[in-house]
């Protein structure tokens, strides 16, 4: 997994030429800090995705109690803390295209009488079906996440998926009397529940009008016990398939609580690329692509809305990410991928999109939390790297749960060499409950230094500090025995002058800044 030494001459010598012409953009934020009614961010915009793929759940989440990795209860330990760091607000599982083949049935019990399994849509890997529903909902309390089941409709029941969550929340009766026995008395709390997931595809491969009826159908026996209240997601359209979204909220709008959508980072589906090889035409064209998902939430929101003004039925982007070819030498089936600093800007600039957009967006979940395509964290055995999405991820948190602050920046536009457009910088703003204000920004040039000045409407800033996150290449990231190429460090570049701030952003580099 070496860093490519062409790629880096190209970097170095765009890098030199910018240093000569002293290329330098110039971008004016102006923060309106006194709007009044400002939508919260929830934080669920900062969820995550964990499939039984590859080695998400075992190995990258799961060891079991036996192994030499050190672990609590069978949970990784470098992976657990890493991602209580994260604050991880919300957690999807079992999948993916894994949810609708997945019997939950076979994942209770003593471990070693389950049955086992083959994963047929990832690499026909045997599982044994040791992380199951106890399993999944334990790690969310220990890591005060949201769990996000995705049910079975592919190939499950009615009846199974109304049990399953009868097993999980009722206080009484047989499953819960089931529950008991298999060491939990008191009902999990499961707030969103899927039903079904890509089911025009790998999920039944179902029209939108014949999976709006099964929609209702399984949703219908879903049932609500012992004070739980469920958030019943229908599976959504893939990218910009707005009719499927039409006949979605058409026909089912009243029995959905949210509608989902994916939408991955690729630019061609036979020519992924690699993760850590491409050139600069590729970076803009990458970060430019992974832009469309801003008019694609705007599109399906103005869709809902004529269908549900009230907003009602919230957007749930409940995959979305980077997707590369696998690295060298890995299982294609298990979607093993490096994450270097373009994964990171990537992250950055939807970030900062997907808070602009919550008005009908109430969740986005990257793919995924370990080991699997826009990873959080890669783990090789005992060893474990945080990527460059981690730190973007936790710099980010502090968004969630604030208060949006409307802001505009002007600045230019990149055109991509397939014609995508994206705005030349990037930022959002934020209110949190303690008055902190938070502005996370991002230069996506590679060749550029940008030199930022916030106006705010009225606020005279008493201090300012921050985060910033950048690396010597584009390409840079973070490999298992080495020392990390790309880590946030303290930003103190920040200079308060009345209502205004200044700082410059470094070529590539992503920043968030705590003012008070
Ligand atoms: O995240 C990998 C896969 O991408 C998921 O299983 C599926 O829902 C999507 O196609």
């Amino acid at each position: 997994m070496g860093v490519d030494a062409t790629f880096m001459k190209k970097i170095f010598l765009i890098s030199f030429l910018a240093m000569a012409l002293n290329a330098q953009a110039q971008v004016v934020v102006s923060v309106h800090e006194t709007a009044k009614d400002q939508p919260v961010i929830p934080a669920e915009i900062y969820g995550q995705f964990s499939e039984h793929l590859g080695k998400c759940i075992y190995e990258g989440i799961w060891v079991g109690p036996g192994s030499s990795i050190p672990n609590v209860d069978g949970y990784r330990t470098d992976v657990l803390n890493a991602l209580k760091a994260l604050k991880v607000p919300v957690l999807r599982w079992p999948g993916g295209c894994f949810a609708d083949e997945y019997h939950w049935m076979d994942g209770i019990g003593p471990r070693e009488d389950r049955p086992k399994l083959v994963n047929n849509n990832w690499g026909g890997t045997v599982e044994d079906n040791s992380f199951g529903t106890h399993e999944f909902l334990n790690l969310c309390e220990m890591l005060g996440a949201e769990p996000y089941i995705s049910g079975n409709v592919g190939s499950g029941t009615v009846e199974e998926l109304a049990k399953w969550v009868e097993y999980m929340t009722a206080e009484n009766g047989t499953m819960a009397e089931l529950r008991a026995k298999n060491g939990r008395r008191e009902p999990w709390k499961v707030k969103y529940l899927g039903v079904g997931n890509e089911n025009w595809g790998c999920g039944g491969d179902m029209t939108a009008q014949y999976y709006s009826d099964v929609y209702k159908r399984y949703a219908l026996y879903a049932r609500n016990y012992s004070g739980n209240s469920l958030f019943k997601v229908a599976c959504g359209a893939s990218g910009d398939d707005y009719e499927w979204t039409r006949t979605l909220m058409k026909n089912a709008r009243s029995k959905m609580n949210g509608l989902s959508v994916h939408f991955y980072t690729v630019r061609d589906w036979n020519h992924k690329g690699s993760a850590l090889q491409f050139t600069p035409e590729e970076y803009y064209a990458t970060l430019a692509y992974s832009y469309r998902i801003d008019e694609i939430l705007r599109n399906h929101s103005d869709i809902m809305d004529a269908y549900d003004p009230q907003k009602t039925v919230a957007l749930m982007l409940d995959e979305w990410g980077t997707w590369f070819d696998v690295e060298p030498g890995t299982n294609p089936g298990h979607l093993f991928q490096q994450n270097t600093m373009r994964d990171a800007m990537v992250a950055a600039v939807n970030l900062n999109v997907f808070n602009r957009h919550t008005d009908r967006l109430k969740m986005a979940n990257i793919a995924q939390i370990v080991n699997v395509l826009q990873s959080m964290i890669l783990t090789d055995g005992p060893r474990m790297v945080l990527t460059p999405t981690y730190h973007v991820f936790r710099m980010f948190n502090v968004h969630q749960d604030a208060t949006f602050v409307p802001s505009e920046a002007s600045c230019g536009t990149i055109v991509s060499c397939d014609g995508d457009v994206m705005p030349s910088f990037s930022q959002s703003v934020s209110r949190d409950s303690a008055g902190l204000i938070h502005i996370s920004m991002a230069n996506p040039y590679l060749d550029k230094a940008v030199s930022v000045e916030v106006n705010f409407d009225e606020l005279k800033p008493r201090s300012v500090s921050g985060e910033i996150l950048k690396a010597s290449a584009i390409n840079a990231c973070n490999e298992f025995g080495k020392a990390p190429q790309v880590q946030p460090a303290r930003f103190n570049g920040a200079r308060v002058s009345g209502k205004k701030l200044t700082l410059t952003l470094p070529a590539a580099s992503v920043v968030v800044l705590e003012i008070k």
